[in-house]
């Protein structure tokens, strides 16, 4: 069954705001944490999972051996592909709610950012990239906090820079309909706890290496005072997980 993302109705909008680096989420907090831990590409083979306008995908690109950038959204990877590309970038629209259009082994390394929280089933989307990563190989994802989300169960009470107000219960699996791009547009995001992601690597064949909780640095809050509130709770989660050998 053909599923609808709502990135589509977004798509322009969401580009013409990123644009080729990012808002300053991405360039100050997120960005630098996946590049550290990505770790060195050179020659290998990536897949930017829930690539948006792929300008992470153009990046890779400019080292890895090959990249696949792939988003459930066809305007989204239409304006990818439109794009300058600076190496080998395939461009596949499929989506990380079903098996994925890709053989076993297929990837060094499994690039997701800021995706995890739209997926209304974690645990396939894991055991695919699990099946799709070469032995050793690695995923690096980012996504959005679960203790960030406990504040936006009601919306239109907090905005991302506070005052941030805990609305409903943090162990509650909801739905949370959430304001983007200064409230031009709506997104749904599937809460879970953080037990919850890290039971659903494990059980996907992922041991955990590394986990992190990246927030806005000093410099930049003295640019932007705004953001010393949100700093004052996790923004983000990222990992580095490797496919575990089976014996
Ligand atoms: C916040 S954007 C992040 C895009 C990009 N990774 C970045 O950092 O700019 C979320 C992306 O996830 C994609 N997405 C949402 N649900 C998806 C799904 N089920 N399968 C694949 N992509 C999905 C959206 O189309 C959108 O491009």
């Amino acid at each position: 069954m053909e599923t609808v993302n709502p990135w589509d109705a977004i798509a322009q909008l969401y580009h013409d705001f990123e644009g080729e680096s990012g808002d300053a989420l991405r360039q100050f907090v997120v960005d630098p944490c996946l590049q550290e831990l990505l770790g060195d590409y050179q020659g290998l083979a990536l897949l930017d999972a829930g690539c948006g306008n792929g300008y992470w995908s153009r990046r890779l690109a400019l080292t890895a051996k090959q990249v696949v950038a792939m988003d459930a959204s066809a305007t989204l990877i239409g304006i990818a592909a439109a794009q300058v590309n600076p190496g080998h970038i395939r461009f596949v629209q499929a989506d990380l709610s079903l098996s994925l259009p890709f053989a076993d082994s297929s990837f060094d390394r499994i690039l997701s950012s800021l995706v995890l929280q739209y997926l209304p089933s974690l645990d396939s989307c894991l055991r695919e990239f699990a099946r799709v990563l070469k032995p050793d190989g690695t995923a690096v994802l980012a996504w959005q906090h679960p203790f960030y989300e406990a504040y936006f169960h009601r919306p239109g009470e907090a905005s991302s820079t506070g005052p941030f107000v805990a609305t409903a219960s943090y162990f509650d699996r909801v739905a949370i309909q959430q304001k983007i791009m200064r409230g031009q547009a709506t997104e749904t995001i599937y809460h879970r706890t953080l037990a919850d992601y890290l039971t659903s690597f494990g059980a996907a064949g992922f041991q955990l290496q590394e986990l992190r909780e990246p927030s806005y640095p000093d410099a930049l809050l003295q640019q932007m005072p705004g953001y010393q509130q949100v700093n004052h709770i996790p923004r983000l989660l990222a990992v580095r997980l490797v496919k575990r050998q089976i014996p």
